[in-house]
């Protein structure tokens, strides 16, 4: 682990001198479903005082076919909840409301980014979810059998998760952004048997083309049986007989009917892949009842969700948050929830603003990279919109600096939205640092007081509890209910990665601090995870995408602090011998690691050397290279050898 004081984010340093509060808008309040903080404290305490009486509480909100018999069984590390309960996430979002009040109210409103634009009851999603189930068994699919799916942000992308949850089939969704590559090590990973994906998808005006992709991948993938292709954009793919399907075609004679399969509390719902300390992105595995009821309750009180509300969360399903807040959270509580498929300035950069007015949205989610690419477009694409269905905005992904939230509260909010800035992690599953918006007062760039039933502390190396105002390592003392179970095929790796390094607790991989008031502020990563517009990579994914190139010898991967991104993706590279450094040489590695993982690891800078610096044993020395990255000149298109042997041999005594 390794710390990274050296280089403190210019975004972070803000938040460091920031002191101004603003407590919840007392219009808001009033109407809020938690309207005091002594409401919130009174709530807080009982939760983490009776977590089995909290939750159970929760969980009766919820349909369940039996009851469970006991609501935490923990036997550190391994949690269950609600223990012998029986559930359907997919009847919890869906069949309970259509076949309750709500089967003509509109669940999702997706709009294309040519402009199209979809609405679905809970009456005819309860309908195609049931047909797609239904497509899912005639092509052999059975419960605990993994589905990955690969698709654009669609309708049929939110249906394809709810019908695997229906039918207790585990899916795997990899984002559409990730090359053949990244698919290939995914789908094996979990042996996935079927993949629904889509011809492609608009983004920025273009088609991003999904199904060559797949193709590509497939080759190298054993276990997929069946492939379902949604048609989107029409463009012409190639279908492999036997193997490929078209989507319309396998619903044309499905039947309308398939009862949700009632499943345990602890059947596994998905596993979704995000980048940790080591080559390998590791398959976070999710279960059925905790994940369900902690995505609800914290959808219903950080969003403070009313009947009415049009809810849009602009992440993309492909990551945690759209799993959890485009999706399964949001359709529990009955909500309308918002679909967008391509970029924010396509084709202007008020597009997001004017969706907003269309569609008169009430709670707006979104991340503080996209804040910061408004700001930069400037103000007058904002001022063109009325903004006036808003009540609610919400941050999630990586730290705010305070000047963003600022403008976001002026310029979006009109100064009268709560902002709640949501810390939480692919690991937790739901939100865990957040605001309750209408209890709890906001201080730009803090997470704020912990959700309910959730125990962080900021802490040494040790696992000591530090003093208020200092900084350390964010932990989570006590299980939570949407807590990841497992990683996929590795439980050893889970227990050493997230319940070793400090023992007894959750270690987050965040450094943060907590003020006089008990309010948390996250610090960024303290690992070797970098946070890119709010993405996260593992560096170490990135250098073994480098050193598989046949004229590369060695990688090392640092962050930077990026004014916009967070961070940017700055790469080291020795070449083998009989390989020059030039510019072309330089594009080529950019673009092989995009081609190897995805556009969104192509480092930002790549700078050769003779040799990287290291330790006496071997080490890479990363605070050296983080410092160089980040202050380190790099003057136009230079390809200029940099020789660091010397710093490297200065700084050795330091650091071995
Ligand atoms: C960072 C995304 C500061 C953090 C939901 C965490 C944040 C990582 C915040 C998880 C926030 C997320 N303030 N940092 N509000 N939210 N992070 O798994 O470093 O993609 O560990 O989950 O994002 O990223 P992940």
């Amino acid at each position: 682990m390794a710390s990274s004081t050296t280089s403190l984010n210019p975004n972070l340093e803000s938040i460091l001198r920031e002191n101004r509060v603003f407590p919840p808008p007392a219009e808001f309040a009033a109407k809020a479903h938690i309207q005091s903080l002594e409401q919130y404290e009174a709530m807080y305490r009982q939760s983490v005082d009776d977590p089995e009486t909290f939750w159970g509480d929760v969980a009766r909100e919820l349909h369940w076919f039996e009851p469970w018999t006991k609501v935490l069984d923990w036997n550190l590390p391994w949690a269950k909840w609600f223990v012998g309960g029986r559930m359907n996430l997919c009847y919890n979002c869906v069949d309970r409301h259509a076949l309750g009040d709500k089967s003509s109210k509109i669940a999702i409103l997706w709009e294309g980014e040519p402009g199209e634009v979809r609405r679905l009851t809970f009456g005819e999603l309860h309908i195609e979810v049931q047909k797609f189930a239904n497509v899912l068994k005639r092509l052999g699919v059975k419960k605990g059998d993994r589905v990955a799916i690969y698709m654009g942000m669609t309708p049929e992308l939110a249906i394809a998760l709810l019908a695997c949850a229906r039918i207790g089939a585990v899916h795997s969704v990899i984002f559409g952004g990730f090359a053949a590559n990244a698919l290939v090590d995914r789908i094996n990973d979990a042996q996935c048997t079927a993949i629904v994906t889509q011809d492609g998808s608009y983004r920025r005006g273009t088609e991003v083309k999904l199904k060559p992709i797949v193709d590509e991948a497939l080759v190298n993938c054993p276990s997929i049986e069946n492939v379902v292709v949604f048609q989107r954009t029409g463009s012409p793919v190639v279908m492999k007989d036997g193997r490929d399907h078209w989507w319309h075609d396998l619903m044309a004679n499905a039947a309308a009917e398939c009862p949700a399969e009632q499943l345990e509390s602890e059947d596994p719902l998905y596993i979704l892949y995000t980048s940790g300390t080591t080559g390998k992105p590791k398959g976070l595995v999710h279960t059925t009842g905790g994940y369900a009821v902690q995505t609800y309750l914290t959808s219903k009180y950080v969003f403070d969700l009313r009947e009415d509300d049009v809810y849009w969360c602009t992440a993309d399903i492909g990551w945690v948050t759209g799993h959890s807040y485009v999706v399964y959270g949001i359709l529990q509580n009955g909500i309308t929830t918002v679909m967008y498929e391509g970029a924010p300035n396509h084709p202007a950069p008020d597009r997001f603003w004017k969706i907003i007015d269309e569609h008169k949205v009430t709670v707006f989610y979104t991340a503080p990279t996209a804040i910061r690419a408004f700001i930069k477009w400037g103000d007058e694409h904002v001022e063109r919109h009325r903004l006036d269905s808003l009540r609610l905005l919400g941050t999630v992904g990586e730290p705010i600096n305070p000047e963003a939230w600022i403008w976001y509260q002026q310029m979006i909010g009109k100064g009268r939205c709560p902002i709640v800035d949501t810390w939480w992690q692919t690991e937790t599953g739901a939100l865990m640092i957040t605001p309750i918006p209408g209890a709890i007062a906001t201080k730009p760039g803090s997470a704020t007081r912990p959700f309910f039933g959730i125990v962080p502390e900021v802490v040494t190396k040790e696992g000591d509890a530090v003093p208020a105002g200092s900084g350390g390592l964010l932990v989570i003392r006590k299980p939570w209910p949407s807590m990841a179970r497992t990683i996929y095929n590795d439980p050893e790796r889970y227990e050493k990665q997230y319940w070793s390094e400090i023992p007894g607790s959750y270690f987050t991989g965040d450094g943060a601090r907590v003020d006089q008031d008990g309010y948390f502020w996250l610090m960024g990563r303290v690992d070797d995870v970098i946070n890119v517009s709010g993405h996260r990579l593992g560096t170490m994914e990135i250098e073994s995408a480098l050193v598989a190139h046949k004229k590369v010898a060695e990688a090392a991967v640092v962050g930077r602090p990026h004014d916009m991104k967070g961070q940017a993706i700055s790469a080291f590279v020795t070449l083998e011998s009989g390989h020059q450094p030039s510019p072309e040489l330089k594009d080529e590695l950019r673009a092989w690691v995009a081609k190897e993982i995805g556009a969104l690891a192509r480092p930002d800078d790549l700078r050769f050397t003779e040799q990287l610096p290291k330790t006496r044993s071997g080490k890479i020395m990363r605070r050296l290279l983080r410092e160089l990255a980040t202050h380190g000149e790099i003057k136009g298109d230079t390809t200029t050898l940099e020789d660091f042997s010397i710093i490297a041999k200065l700084r050795e005594s330091e650091e071995a």
